[in-house]
């Protein structure tokens, strides 16, 4: 069992064999939703692969249970994903992905191994054409904000299960149908010899090339600093108002090259 106290700011343990957690005393008790192939097949590279039967789990909202009123209160929720060291065939491990309606931003947090979130805007137009796109390289304990107007998915670069925390506005539900009619998003990520190759998705008509960033190590902003889990922002959740007024802020300071 590993203990994510210090990296997720909640009393929880992580058994790596069963890919699972488990909630200590004064915490909320949950059962994951948990992601299968058969839900993924038109969001993977190749619609044949079989296995992985069981892809990710998702946890959602887990706080101590004495801030629930607070949370409440400012229209957040607070999530843990693990997403298991697999391949889909020759691509790598990723979430479905999704947009937001309206121009709702998350925020996520690297708990346990290491993470690539690819982000993605459209034409408003024509949803064929990508304006841009991001993949952003994160590792234990740096955060990710998922930009306003971009749909995003995670994918597992390390050989160990990738964890991830966040916080998102409770607001909305996320919108999987785009990513399901595009087959994915607009690159994917094979595995070829110890590296990554990205291969532009052919359903689009126009696909920019990728700018690859890592996150700003302090984002004043927002409250947030590389190592100190953003569980701990529940002391003033004002840090995180980008997350419901999201046009009330700017985002140029969140990445790096
Ligand atoms: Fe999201």
């Amino acid at each position: 069992m590993i203990d994510l106290i210090n990296f997720v700011g909640l009393d929880i343990k992580f058994d790596e064999n069963k890919c699972s957690l488990s909630f200590n005393e004064g915490v909320t008790e949950r059962e994951p939703a948990v992601r299968t192939i058969e839900q993924m097949k038109e969001v993977l590279a190749d619609e044949s692969v079989s296995g992985p039967e069981e892809l990710y789990y998702m946890y959602r909202n887990i706080h101590a249970i004495k801030d629930d009123a607070v949370i409440k209160q400012h229209k957040l929720r607070f999530d843990i994903t693990i997403i298991k060291p697999d391949m889909l065939g020759n691509e790598l491990m990723k979430t479905a992905g999704h947009y937001h309606p309206k121009s709702y931003p998350e925020l996520y947090e690297v708990v346990y191994g290491e993470a690539l979130c690819l982000q993605q805007r459209y034409n408003k137009n024509d949803f064929r054409k990508i304006e841009e796109v991001i993949v952003v390289r994160a590792k234990q304990g740096q955060k990710i904000v998922c930009l306003p107007h971009f749909g995003h998915i995670l994918i597992n670069s390390g050989n160990k299960p990738l964890i991830t925390s966040n916080w998102v506005s409770s607001e909305f539900s996320s919108e999987y149908d785009l990513y399901k009619e595009s087959k994915g998003a607009a690159y994917y990520a094979f595995s070829k010899d110890k590296n990554i190759e990205w291969s532009k998705n052919n359903f689009f008509t126009q696909v920019p090339d990728i700018a690859f960033l890592v996150p700003n190590d302090e984002i004043r902003e927002f409250g947030l600093k590389t190592g100190v889990p953003m569980y701990s922002l529940i002391k003033d959740l004002k840090n995180i108002d980008f997350l419901n007024n999201p046009d009330k802020y700017r985002y140029n300071n969140v990445f790096k090259k």
